[in-house]
């Protein structure tokens, strides 16, 4: 996915539109570029790169001046990353500048048609296609003549509705220096109301400093900006009605702070982020958990005979967790579905089948196509989310906010053990319905409640950690292995080393290994044994014994006080006592730090890996 970014106002252009694309840049950093007009023409100015090596060295070289402007921040998917590839993209004319969150499915068809037209293309994009599209429906003014606005705003719609994919689109031209037009369907797209001045940007936390009120706009709608004013309307219906949000979290919210890294941060938040999971919802005297968003009656929850989880990639980890979860306390059948499969699968869903869609951006392609397949066919589909006002929170017909706040590093830490919590908290809350007793839900209460008190106590072992992180940096395998809920954790632990360390790792049910995998198991492969304590500990341990008769190095995280831990593994890293339900939000900190140490010390780039991008709005 790509960040995009609009700004019309007093103020110099230039400047907050590359502020902005810098907060986007988690979208997607291959290259940056912005396109400004300066009163007379559109100017554009684009690089190859990361914005401080690239877009911002071109602008001090050469400044682009104006109050009118758009931005762009790409994650390639059609064409490499470059310079003729980067956003703004003219029209023909040269008149029309356009950047573009997305895919357009059928730009092949489109591209041959306009080049049988005339038409030459600078690149291999997609998205100059559509700045050609529209160039091809807009007719300028007469030499000498005001242009009017609508005659732009409908060569825009009109090239829209040729379009097949996703867009979130922003546009600016030379026949209108007072004007933005934005547009989208299925990439988000959002703006920021200022005094005076207007934004457009793909995330509410790269318009937060400069203003809190802003307008999710829904799929369709087209915006027509001013500084001092905007409409909307719908490519549908026509007319739109909007309605002016307050973003929930302050400007330092999206800044490192005195971290190194937003990872680091964000893993430090933790203990803060699990207490505003937790907040609100926990009803001590009926030892259950309160949802104010379900939307759900009594009645129809106590009919859910089946739920059906879906999401990708952590987010599908943390739904594994949640099957462990809703099944022991609940005894609700759960199956856990990659949303890419579930979607073109022809799943069996009856009446009784509730939907969940776990997802932190709220803008995952796979997962939102996942929603709207499940909502076609009539089921009742939730939403956990961590972005307010984003496409899947608003097409759920209802969800748990994580409140979390932005979360900025590629690598997803806060977020999966906020979902965790609540999944948590869900569980109980379906448990407590059917078959948990008071007293077996008061144990999942207590235990929620020391978490992030003991989270605190473990992030103090990260000296320790980075010690290990940097006796194992230089292994080219690992292997991350759990049992029962500890199984989903080794999955995840395994996807946070990958991601951002760029070394291979597998996450496998522990007792799986001596099905074929073991046969992988030498001295240079490191074993992540999850052994805290439960029903499976001896089991766990005699699976770490045969890894270690095979003189693989493993390094456990165990409970406090298990001394017997000490002397069978090569490293022990310990995690605070708690219910065997609750570790997976222990057992995952050590696990985020470990990846973390490992990538810093293998001199990654941790918050923005090669090849990822923060939200994936592609399929
Ligand atoms: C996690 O570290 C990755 N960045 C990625 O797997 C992510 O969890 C996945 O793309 C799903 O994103 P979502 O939670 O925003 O839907």
């Amino acid at each position: 996915m790509c960040g995009i970014y609009g700004y019309i106002g007093q103020e110099d252009a230039s400047g907050i539109i590359t502020e902005g694309l810098r907060r986007l840049e988690y979208r997607g950093y291959d290259s940056a570029g912005i396109a400004v007009h300066n009163g007379k023409t559109i100017e554009i100015r684009k690089r190859q790169g990361r914005i401080d090596s690239g877009l911002s060295k071109l602008l001090d070289q050469s400044p682009a001046n104006g109050k009118v402007g758009i931005g762009h921040t790409r994650w390639a998917t059609h064409g490499d990353p470059s310079d003729d590839n980067s956003h703004p993209h003219l029209d023909a004319s040269g008149r029309i500048a356009v950047v573009h969150n997305g895919i357009i499915e059928n730009f092949d068809r489109l591209k041959k048609t306009l080049m049988e037209a005339g038409h030459e293309f600078q690149s291999a994009t997609d998205s100059e296609v559509l700045a050609h599209l529209i160039g091809s429906h807009y007719t300028p003014p007469a030499e000498g003549q005001e242009g009017d606005v609508v005659d732009l705003k409908n060569a825009i719609v009109t090239a829209l509705r040729e379009v097949i994919g996703t867009y979130g689109v922003s546009v600016v031209c030379t026949d209108h220096p007072d004007v933005i037009i934005g547009a989208r369907r299925g990439s988000p797209l959002i703006i920021g109301v200022g005094d005076g001045e207007h934004f457009l940007t793909s995330d509410a936390n790269a318009v937060v400093a400069h203003t809190k009120q802003v307008v999710f706009l829904n799929d369709y709608d087209v915006v027509t900006m001013h500084s001092d004013r905007f409409t909307v309307s719908n490519m549908g219906t026509g007319t739109a009605s909007f309605q002016i949000s307050q973003i929930e979290f302050d400007d330092e919210a999206a800044e490192k702070g005195e971290f190194n890294h937003f990872m680091l941060k964000e893993i430090f938040e933790q203990p803060q982020t699990v207490r505003n999971a937790l907040r609100g919802r926990v009803d001590s005297e009926a030892s259950t958990a309160i949802f104010g968003g379900l939307n759900l009656t009594p009645s129809e929850l106590r009919s859910i005979d089946r739920i059906v989880i879906t999401a990708c990639g952590t987010s599908w980890h943390a739904g594994l967790v949640g099957e462990y979860l809703i099944e022991e306390l609940s005894h609700i059948p759960v199956e856990v579905e990659y949303a890419s499969e579930f979607r073109y699968r022809n799943a069996p869903i009856d009446k009784g089948t509730l939907l969940i869609a776990i997802t932190q951006s709220g803008e995952t392609a796979d997962t939102l196509a996942a929603l709207r397949e499940a909502k076609r066919r009539g089921q009742t589909a939730l939403a956990l989310c961590n972005v307010v006002g984003s496409s899947i929170a608003r097409e759920a017909d209802g969800g748990i906010y994580l409140h979390a706040g932005p979360e900025i590093g590629v690598a997803s830490t806060k977020a999966f053990t906020s979902q965790v919590t609540v999944l948590t908290l869900f569980a109980l809350f379906m448990g407590r319905i059917r078959v948990l007793s008071a007293q077996q839900g008061s144990e999942i209460i207590k235990a929620l409640e020391a978490v992030p008190d003991q989270i605190e106590w473990l992030l103090q072992t990260h000296k320790q950690i980075r010690e290990i992180a940097k006796k194992y940096s230089e292994a080219t395998n690992f292997f991350f292995l759990g049992r029962h809920i500890n199984f989903p954790v080794a999955l995840e632990g395994a996807l946070k080393l990958k991601e951002i360390s760029y070394i291979h790792a597998e996450g496998y049910p522990a007792a799986e290994m001596k099905h074929g995998p073991i046969a992988l198991i030498d001295s240079s492969t490191p074993s992540i044994v999850l052994a805290t304590d439960g029903a499976l500990y001896d089991k766990i341990i005699s699976n770490q014994e045969v890894v270690q008769a095979r003189k693989g190095p493993v390094i456990a995280i165990a409970t406090e006080g298990d001394h017997t831990i000490e002397g069978k593994a090569d490293e022990v890293i310990f995690v605070p006592k708690t219910h065997e339900l609750i570790y997976p939000l222990l057992s995952s900190i050590p696990l985020q730090l470990l990846a973390y140490y490992i990538a810093v010390e293998r001199g990654c780039d941790v918050d923005k890996p090669r090849n990822l991008a923060k939200s994936v709005t592609v399929e």
